[in-house]
């Protein structure tokens, strides 16, 4: 593992229990669930999608833009009949390369659970989100990266604070959501 992933991987991992416990609750096998399920991540994921584009991270990543995952749960959610939530406020600034590696680390890692979750969206229901295809080799290239750009421990330190606020959206999004279900 690299040392970059390595060290965020193991700084984010109470936080990533946490997102994990969140959407768990959910059940993706039932259309009303899963709709709640997108909603949530809708309200975060594009967010933090416009941030890093706003932040230049393309200069960065070169694709980057076709990393990009928010029209997907767009048009998943449009299938079901639902409209895209408003985006919550990302709580960080992103205006150092380290903070955008940190951002960048979480919203590509998350595609890792979402490729097991996707396994639990029957057929008929539309995944482009959870099982949104990657080039090969797309995730280790990345990971290759983030580890040139990601050495001095200040930058480690910055890429962790985004990376935790970057999971803390997306736990305040499940919460939202889950709240909001539970009102009805
Ligand atoms: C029910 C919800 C979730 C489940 C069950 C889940 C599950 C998993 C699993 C099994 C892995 C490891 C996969 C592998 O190593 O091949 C993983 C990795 C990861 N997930 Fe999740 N995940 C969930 C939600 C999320 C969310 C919402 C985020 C962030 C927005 C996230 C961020 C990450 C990251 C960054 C990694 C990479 C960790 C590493 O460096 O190995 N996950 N997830």
């Amino acid at each position: 593992m690299t040392d970059a992933r390595a060290a965020l991987r193991r700084a984010t991992a109470p936080d990533h229990e946490r997102v994990d416990a969140v959407f768990g609750g959910f059940r993706l096998d039932d259309p009303t669930d899963y709709r709640a399920f997108l909603t949530a991540h809708a309200m975060a994921l594009p967010a933090i999608e416009d941030a890093l584009d706003a932040a230049g991270f393309a200069m960065l990543l070169d694709d980057w833009p076709q990393r990009r995952r928010g029209g997907a749960i767009a048009a998943d959610l449009a299938a079901l009949g639902a409209s895209l939530p408003a985006p919550l406020p990302v709580p960080i600034s992103l205006d150092t390369p380290a903070a955008q590696w940190g951002a960048a680390y979480v919203v590509e890692g998350s595609r890792l659970g979402g490729a097991l979750l996707a396994r639990s969206v029957p057929h008929g229901l539309p995944r482009g989100y959870l099982g949104a295809p990657q080039m090969p080799g797309a995730w280790r290239n990345f990971l290759e990266k983030l580890d040139k750009h990601i050495c001095r421990p200040q930058d480690v330190a910055q890429a962790t604070d985004a990376a935790r606020a970057v999971f803390g959206l997306f736990e305040v999004a499940g919460r939202n959501v889950t709240r909001l279900a539970e009102h009805q």
